[in-house]
């Protein structure tokens, strides 16, 4: 006991404390139980490939497109590393998973009751995990769980409960830095409504991925991907009803949010929902990654906050719950 109290004084000037083992819980001591292995299906893995030549054809079309829309701050070339193309859901630069604030086995346990208990729409039981693509998995009340499929329903359950998204006829949906295309694939399954989803991005790998998995999910009739230099044509005399851009803005440059903006007044996108990065901030500012704040260039092109919510409305699923942030609705003034 003696020997305990002198080293936990000299260790708490690093902010550091011995306790017993006993003590802790597993996931305490990094006994972590998530599920994760790389299961692809067939042709996976030979697709997913660097050298793929849709990828090159990306890549090729990206830089010579103009650069206000797409220049990085942090998705550099070198940003999607050649395995994180395999394990696109894996825990990676779309997606972290074991990175992330609140991650571990209870988080999951907490935030998928909440889920449950804001799942107006019966989320839960139309969406599955099957374990692809590398993500991390739990198993909560006898079902896969994943960041992926909670963010998803909680994201659509927002815009349920403030825009009735599920009675919007012949929805349309523009999602921007789409990913791998997570958001499209939980709406397709979730919202019968839904008429066309595009997924753009300046990013060829997201692209590329977004392409894949979309075919592999057969939403394509639902589901699109636009490349960035089709994009402007594409919204021409088409109405969007929403738009998206989730943990997307944060890591753009002032310039390329600015680009985003003016296709989406210029388009009269009516809605648009932002999720920011936390970024030590807990997604109260509406910042970048480095702290600048980016709502001005929303509101330069008219669009005004009609709804700022935490992420979870419970204070403490949002301290505890798996990666907090806030919520962000804004609506094209007439
Ligand atoms: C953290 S990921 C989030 C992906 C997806 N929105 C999701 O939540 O699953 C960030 C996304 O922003 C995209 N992105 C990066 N720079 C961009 C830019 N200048 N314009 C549009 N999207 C960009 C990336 O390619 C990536 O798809």
């Amino acid at each position: 006991m003696f020997f305990t109290r002198i080293v936990n004084s000299l260790l708490s000037i690093l902010g550091l404390r011995i306790v017993r083992k006993s003590a802790l819980y597993d996931w305490q001591i990094g006994e972590m139980d998530a599920r994760q292995k790389l299961c692809l299906p067939e042709g996976g893995a030979e697709y997913l490939t660097i050298n793929n030549p849709r990828l090159g054809e990306l890549r090729q079309r990206y830089s010579q497109f103009q650069a206000q829309a797409s220049s990085p701050i942090v998705w550099t070339d070198d940003y999607v590393q050649s395995f994180d193309l395999q394990s696109f859901r894996g825990d990676n630069c779309y997606i972290w998973q074991t990175k992330d604030p609140n991650c571990d086995e209870i988080n999951y346990c907490l935030t998928t009751y909440y889920v449950k208990a804001i799942d107006t729409l019966g989320l839960l039981l139309k969406n599955s995990e099957d374990g692809l693509f590398g993500v991390y998995t739990y198993i909560v009340d006898s079902q896969a769980i994943s960041r992926d499929l909670l963010d998803s329903i909680n994201e659509l359950s927002f815009l349920e409960k403030h825009l009735h998204l599920s009675q919007i006829p012949d929805l349309k949906i523009l999602d921007i830095g789409a990913g791998y295309g997570r958001l499209a694939y939980r709406t397709a399954c979730s919202l019968p409504n839904l008429a066309t989803y595009l997924c753009t991005d300046a990013v060829p790998e997201s692209t590329f991925l977004s392409e894949y998995h979309l075919k592999f999910r057969q939403i394509e009739d639902r589901a699109s991907v636009v490349p960035l230099d089709q994009i402007t044509e594409r919204l021409q005399g088409q109405h969007i009803d929403l738009a998206v851009n989730i943990h997307s803005f944060s890591e753009c440059t002032l310039e390329a949010i600015d680009w985003w903006l003016s296709l989406l007044a210029a388009n009269k996108v009516t809605y648009l929902f932002i999720v920011p990065n936390a970024a030590g901030h807990g997604g109260e500012k509406l910042a970048l990654n480095d702290g600048v704040d980016f709502s001005f260039v929303i509101e330069k092109y008219g669009y005004r906050l009609c709804c700022k919510s935490p992420k979870y409305e419970d204070p403490l699923v949002q301290k505890y719950g798996v990666s907090p942030t806030c919520y962000y609705l804004y609506q094209l003034a007439d």
